[in-house]
């Protein structure tokens, strides 16, 4: 990840290749904000905009060059009224991405002066500096692990020849005084929720073949080193022992072994909160017998991606700190057929009893995050928050701009909410209404892992919900959020990274509830 650093100045007092100045609409403000430009810029951006070429409205960008060789990059960001935290994310996310086409390393983004920002939006100096930085760093992401080595050396080359660089500073500089500590403080926090989400990122666009189980809980275990978190892995036999049937029966057609992986952070701190995640960690879902069409079948080595989100959300909890005490459960296989494998018709008895007839083995997400769900009792937290690509259904429901939620948790739901709001990885509930429930009905098993086309997000839930037990549960389908068939301007095209950034606001946040 580039690096960034904070800065009090302007234009003419910061080095950069590139400096970019966030512009609203209305004049009498551009004309404030563009007081401390060199005179001969200013000029020719005012006839630009009286020219009506640059307006200030979200869309507009325009590149300018200064006598000395200045180069400025304006980014429009509409009527002041209306900036909240994510017209600045977007915005940012432009400028990076202007500024990869040209040739420069060190980009400045100028912070809007204080006065400007709408407080009615949520916006103070912290937050609307959070939100450019956040922006500019989700915007560079690139996942370019398999290009690097063969095109690389050709790219590098051929780079060097036409003499373009690549961004690797950026300053975000403010117009303000007074706020050095707070701007530190911002780039730290921000940077290390930027590194979360580009790890869940990488894991998730990482193929099958590179992510096993095995792979998964060894990232994990070097990832918990290095930031000190407690880990366990338990294989194969462990999980036997623990008899964890779901996770069995799904591993059942695999030519690799399952793994359940458990993270803590604050293991010692039991006057803490606690609260548990669980990720879903199917490293590819063919189906299994139950198989799948082949078209876009690809997309599901992404499966994993509730998995991702848990290892990184575990990681910045560990290096900001969070006072509470959080575990990050993961259990992981592939779904696959084999002559070895679950099918359809099959009964597992879980540990808590709870007898479930196999109608789909497609459905297996439901199966494995069950032994997590009922494994999570055993710490008796505050809340379980489980984090899944669960269902098409989902995806059907809200598509890729909302996540599901469902759960019995109504604090922890309207924390979410309030999160999903702020970090714009918005969450919209869905009923866990018990009607729904014989949906589930088994004539042979106490229940059956589908529960029929209508609604079908919410049984899987009402499934789950079988295997919390009394404990409070809030459950996010984030099936169309966390693999992306299109990119927005700082969520590229394949895994999101999704729930990174709403957990941990979220977290950070716990103490209102
Ligand atoms: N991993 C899929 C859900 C999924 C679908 C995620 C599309 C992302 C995009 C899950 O394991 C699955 O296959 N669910 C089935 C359940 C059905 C058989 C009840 C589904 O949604 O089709
Ligand atoms: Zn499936
Ligand atoms: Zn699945």
């Amino acid at each position: 990840m580039v690096k960034c650093t904070g800065a009090y100045g302007t234009p003419e007092r910061i080095k950069a290749d590139v400096h970019t100045i966030f512009l609203p609409r209305e004049s009498s403000i551009q004309k404030k904000q563009l007081a401390p430009l060199e005179k001969s810029q200013r000029s020719v951006l005012f006839t630009a905009i009286e020219n009506g070429d640059f307006t200030g409205k979200t869309e507009d960008i325009l590149y300018l060059y200064g006598q000395d060789g200045t180069r400025l990059l304006i980014v429009g960001v509409g009527e002041v009224g209306k900036i909240d935290s994510e017209v600045l994310r977007r915005a940012a996310a432009k400028a990076v991405k202007a500024c990869q086409k040209l040739s420069a390393q060190k980009l400045a983004l100028y912070m809007l002066k204080e006065d400007l920002l709408p407080k009615t939006m949520g916006l103070n100096f912290a937050t609307a500096s959070r939100a450019i930085v956040e922006g500019a760093f989700l915007g560079l992401y690139k996942y370019d692990a398999y290009k690097k080595k063969d095109k690389g050396r050709a790219n590098r080359k051929a780079q060097k020849e036409e003499g373009k660089k690549e961004i690797t500073d950026l300053v975000l500089a403010t117009p303000d005084e007074g706020h050095q500590t707070t701007l530190k403080q911002v780039i730290e926090q921000t940077t290390t929720v930027a590194e979360a989400v580009y790890k869940a990122r990488d894991l998730g666009n990482a193929p099958s073949n590179e992510i096993t189980p095995d792979i998964l809980a060894k990232t994990a275990s070097s990832l918990a080193k290095k930031y000190h978190l407690n880990v366990v892995v338990l294989k194969k036999k462990e999980i036997e022992s623990h008899k964890m049937m779901g996770l069995l029966a799904v591993n059942r057609g695999s030519a690799n072994e399952p793994r359940f992986i458990i993270l803590e952070h604050n293991a010692t701190k039991k006057s803490y909160p606690c609260i548990v995640l669980v990720g879903k960690g199917v490293t590819f879902d063919s189906g299994g017998i139950s198989i799948k069409p082949s078209a876009n079948m690809g997309e599901m080595k992404m499966d994993m991606a509730g998995a991702a989100t848990v290892i990184g959300v575990m990681m910045a909890a560990a290096r900001l700190k969070l006072p509470i005490r959080l575990i990050g459960l993961i259990p992981s296989t592939d779904n696959m057929p084999s002559g070895s494998a679950l099918c359809p018709g099959d009964i597992i008895t879980y540990s808590n009893g709870v007898s479930v007839e196999v109608d789909n083995t497609d459905a297996e997400g439901r199966l494995i995050l069950a032994d997590a769900l009922l494994y999570a009792q055993r710490f008796k937290p505050r809340c379980i928050i489980d984090l899944a690509t669960l269902t098409g259904a989902c995806v059907i429901a809200l598509g890729a701009h909302s996540t599901g939620m469902m759960g019995t948790d109504e604090a922890v739901k309207s924390l979410l909410k309030e999160a999903g709001d702020r970090t714009h990885e918005r969450v919209t509930e869905l009923p866990v209404y018990e009607e729904y429930e014989k949906q589930l009905k088994s004539e042979v098993a106490d229940i059956k892992n589908v529960g029929g086309r209508e609604a079908g997000a919410i049984t899987a839930a009402l499934f789950l919900k079988k295997f919390v037990g009394e404990y409070p549960w809030v459950h996010l389908d984030i099936a169309g959020t966390a693999m992306l068939s299109e990119a927005g301007e700082y969520t590229p095209k394949g895994a999101s990274g999704v729930g990174v950034r709403l957990l941990v606001d979220a977290l950070s946040h716990w103490k209102k509830t």
